[in-house]
């Protein structure tokens, strides 16, 4: 047993574009980091701050969203939002302390299987770089 650290990361994905983006990558059955764990939102517009602090209260080492490409939201712009709403977010964890690299937001079609699987791998590679989350060790103390 390795004693790497492991981040729980929590992914945001609307149900159009990036779940169908999760999906593609496993039908390809591409490889990728088994850390995040999908929750499945009707559409980005739906994350909240809230969502993502409860996350990181109940574990969370890194949370990102991800909805469809810009112009390309079933619901017109909620994406717009959601990415307002991450960068907001950012600000406020770096004002507390807390590296606002535990926070992203991606956008992705349908058919970028591929880039999904990149982007697991690369958020999980940048939240292992920061190490655990500061919530966490607060939490433990
Ligand atoms: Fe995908 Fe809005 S439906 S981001």
């Amino acid at each position: 047993m390795s004693d790497e650290f492991e981040p729980r990361i929590i992914a945001f994905c609307c149900q159009y574009c990036s779940y169908s983006a999760a999906d593609m990558a496993g039908s390809m059955r591409l490889q990728y980091p088994t850390n995040v764990e999908i929750v499945l939102i009707p559409c980005t517009g739906r994350f909240d701050v809230i969502l993502a602090l409860k996350a990181f209260e109940s574990g969370a080492d890194g949370v990102y969203v991800a909805g469809c490409l810009e112009g390309n939201c079933h619901f017109v712009d909620g994406n717009i939002r959601a990415k307002k709403r991450v960068a907001y977010l950012a600000n406020e964890l770096k004002k507390i302390g807390i590296e606002p690299e535990r926070i992203a937001m991606y956008n992705l079609s349908a058919s970028m299987g591929p880039r999904f699987a990149e982007i697991v791998t690369e958020f999980t590679d940048n939240i292992k770089a920061l190490g655990p989350s500061p919530v966490k060790k607060k939490l433990a103390a």
